[in-house]
């Protein structure tokens, strides 16, 4: 990492940031938050070589193993921070500065006490449509039928965004399955995907 962070990391230090210029040409960007081994984001970065993916985990061996991996592959297009992603939408990034925002699976606090530290609340879900362009999406996706049902009632009550299906929206095929999509499934669990955008401005 201390190699190659001069080159693919971004610092979360306050410093404001238009994400498009941390590539060179810029390019629209998409941030994963949450983005754990990075499977998602390597996939998806090989996909889509005109999107910049930027993302975000506060676990160093899972930022550590997409570092190593987009070194391997050569991937231009990713750039990525260790710490707090929200701090970093929070204080860094500008409003409607990103195409899309992505987290997948993020940690389910399945335990009444604990449900309010779930990523997924009203507070941040309005940090997200700020941050996003007209017309940029916000996809989520939970093995944990309790959660997928908060996910789809906060994100219909921010007044920015639009649900893009009636209820969840059907598992996407170019979404690749993630080691805790991986443990759900093994599990038995559902998997529910969401898919929302910011209305363009009228
Ligand atoms: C259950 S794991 C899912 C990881 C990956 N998306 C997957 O599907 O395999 C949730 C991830 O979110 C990260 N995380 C939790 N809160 C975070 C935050 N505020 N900022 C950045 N990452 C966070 C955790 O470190 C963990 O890697």
């Amino acid at each position: 990492m201390a190699r190659t962070w001069p080159r693919i990391g971004v610092d979360i230090d306050g410093q404001v940031v238009d994400p498009a210029t941390l590539f060179d040409p810029p390019l629209p960007v998409v941030l994963e938050l949450g983005s754990g081994m990075g499977e998602a984001v390597t996939a998806m970065a090989i996909a889509e070589p005109d999107v910049g993916i930027f993302a975000v985990d506060v676990h160093t061996p899972g930022i550590a193993t997409l570092v190593r991996t987009c070194e391997r592959e050569g991937l231009a297009n990713v750039r990525v921070a260790l710490g707090d992603g929200v701090e970093l939408l929070r204080t860094m990034l500008p409003p409607d500065s990103l195409r899309g925002i992505r987290a997948y699976f993020p940690d389910p606090w399945p335990k009444a006490r604990q449900q309010k530290r779930r990523l997924i609340r009203h507070d941040v879900v309005a940090l997200f449509a700020d941050r996003l362009e007209p017309g940029g999406f916000i996809h989520v996706a939970t093995d944990w039928v309790g959660y997928a049902d908060q996910m789809l009632e906060v994100l219909s009550d921010e007044p920015a965004l639009r649900n893009t299906y009636d209820g969840f929206a059907p598992r996407p095929e170019w979404r690749p399955v993630t080691k805790y999509e991986q443990i759900g499934l093994a599990k038995g669990h559902t998997v529910r995907d969401l898919i929302f955008t910011k209305e363009p401005r009228g």
